[in-house]
């Protein structure tokens, strides 16, 4: 029987080739199965052993184990040969390909508008404040002076919220309204505010709260909402910035200066701006501002309405405590959906709100 002892070496060559010659890890487990799996050839070999002489069993044991050894050491290279191959990228490093751009977030454009009117604001002594969205309808309507009649209260135009009753009815005869100057009646009833305005109210409080006299400078970006149905040039909710200046001897002047300097800024040197009288409750005398420049001439137009503004109704400072004999002042209010717009050449604000990448990505 010393032909087993004969056959290991040859067949443990074979196995090694076949091992080694793999070329790739489903290869090389077939390759192993073949071999020294349950089934494969080298075990078949080890199974003889019980068949030979008592004095070869040594030797030929011994000769079996380190073959075996031998193979399990090969099969153990090939598959973290093979492993480290199937890691490796199909392609060769090409170091001189130029490096992948991340996607970085981006300002909404009209953030990105809001800061650059912000911006020119603070250079002339400006500051931010702000208000909250869901307002009572004391702050929204009664405070600014407006009437209990009026139809910017009506639930067509507010969103009140649930629960809420408008104060929408004057009492009969029109005596005595429910929005009586200093009452604060309406103070229950809550709303989506429908301007930025509100927020006039609310610093000129707080201020007087605080015992701190006017100058007052601020500008308020913020979302205000109404009930109007969605379309290209309306959706019903909306971004509005607010300036309001308090301080003694303030004038129409002044407004149109720094208007005219803010609207330059943001929309060109070129950029022409006129007042037109109108008419708000919070402000006497009122005016609307239009502008001219080149993009408003594309439109094939020479003017574009853009805000509303006016000096400080006496009313409105009594209201907050302010005496209208020593103090003077100016607001305006604007919508930037429509400057934007112009600006970005977008036909249909609803885009900005619809928060589709593909629209967004261009700015
Ligand atoms: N609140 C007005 C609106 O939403 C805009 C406005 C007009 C604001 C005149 C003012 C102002 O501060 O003085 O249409």
């Amino acid at each position: 029987m010393a032909g087993l002892l004969d056959e290991i070496e040859p067949l443990k060559q074979s196995a090694l080739a076949g091992l080694k010659a793999a070329p790739d890890l489903a290869a090389l487990e077939q390759a192993k199965g073949n071999w020294i799996g349950p089934n494969g050839r080298f075990t078949a070999l080890m199974k003889q052993l019980g068949t030979l002489p008592k004095e070869e069993k040594p030797a030929a044991g011994r000769a079996i184990n380190a073959a075996k050894s031998e193979l399990e050491t090969a099969l153990a290279e090939r598959r973290s040969e093979l492993e480290l191959a199937a890691a490796q990228p199909k392609e060769p490093t090409d170091f001189s390909a130029p490096g992948r751009r991340r996607t970085l977030g981006k300002l909404h454009p009209l953030a990105q508008l809001t800061e650059d009117i912000v911006r020119s604001f603070r250079k002339i002594g400006f500051v931010v404040a702000d208000g909250p969205e869901i307002e009572d309808e004391y702050h929204c309507f009664d405070a600014l002076n407006t009437p209990a009649d009026h139809p910017a209260r009506d639930t067509q135009d507010t969103f009140y919220l649930a629960n809420n009753e408008p104060n929408i009815s004057p009492s009969p005869g029109g005596e005595g309204g429910a929005t009586a100057p200093g009452e604060g009646r309406g103070r229950e009833t809550l709303l989506l505010r429908t301007h930025t305005s509100s927020v006039q109210i609310r610093v000129m409080e707080q201020m007087k709260k605080a015992g701190k006299e006017p100058p007052i400078r601020i500008i308020v970006p913020g979302r205000v909402y109404r009930r109007d149905n969605a379309d290209a040039t309306h959706n019903p909710t909306f971004q509005q910035i607010e300036g309001l200046y308090v301080d003694k001897n303030v004038t129409v002047g002044d407004l149109k200066g720094t208007v005219e300097f803010v609207f330059k800024e943001v929309l060109g040197e070129e950029t022409k701006i006129r007042f037109r009288p109108h008419y708000f409750s919070y402000t006497e005398p009122s005016f609307e501002i239009d502008f001219s420049n080149a993009l408003v001439k594309k439109l094939g137009k020479d003017w574009l309405e853009i805000a509303g503004c006016g000096m400080v109704h006496p009313a409105v400072f009594e209201e907050v405590g302010y005496d209208p004999e020593i103090w003077t002042g100016w607001a305006f209010g604007f919508g930037i959906e429509r400057i934007a717009m112009l600006r970005y050449g977008i036909n249909d604000i609803r885009l900005f709100y619809e928060n589709d990448l593909r629209f967004l990505r261009q700015f």
